[in-house]
């Protein structure tokens, strides 16, 4: 495995995490990512999120019943061995009172090469200014 390889491995793997967030799709979330996840976002209201069980609430919640879209803009990538990390704007168009609208958050998600595959390991999210 080349450091491109590695690279082009963490970049599908997050589009790949960011896809089934946006579906709702809690098997897939749940093989991406270590069971002992940390994270900090708006969400968790200042406080370091341990584990997957407060995610698991989002994805419990009925699916939206119009499109959502999430798009990954200017990735850093950088790859320390067995740990990868990965720094972006996330896009994410979805309908508001019927209308389109764009979020933009700030999101730094860290990966480790665990056992030969790569595990989601922690993130930090907020909102982009
Ligand atoms: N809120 C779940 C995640 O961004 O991974």
């Amino acid at each position: 495995m080349s450091l491109q390889d590695d690279r082009d491995s963490i970049l599908d793997l997050t589009q790949k995490l960011l896809v089934c967030i946006t579906r709702g799709d809690w098997d897939t979330y749940k093989e991406l990512c270590c069971p002992s996840l940390t994270c900090f976002e708006p969400e968790a209201l200042g406080n370091l999120v341990d584990g997957l069980d407060f995610h698991q609430y989002y994805f419990n919640l009925p699916a939206s019943s119009t499109p959502v879209q999430s798009t990954i803009v200017a990735p850093h990538i950088r790859i320390m061995g067995d740990v990868a990390v990965i720094a972006y704007v996330r896009l994410t168009q979805k309908i508001a009172d019927g209308k389109p609208v764009t979020a933009a958050m700030e999101e730094t998600r860290v990966w480790h090469r665990q056992q030969g595959k790569w595990k989601h390991v922690h993130f930090h999210r907020s909102p982009a200014r």
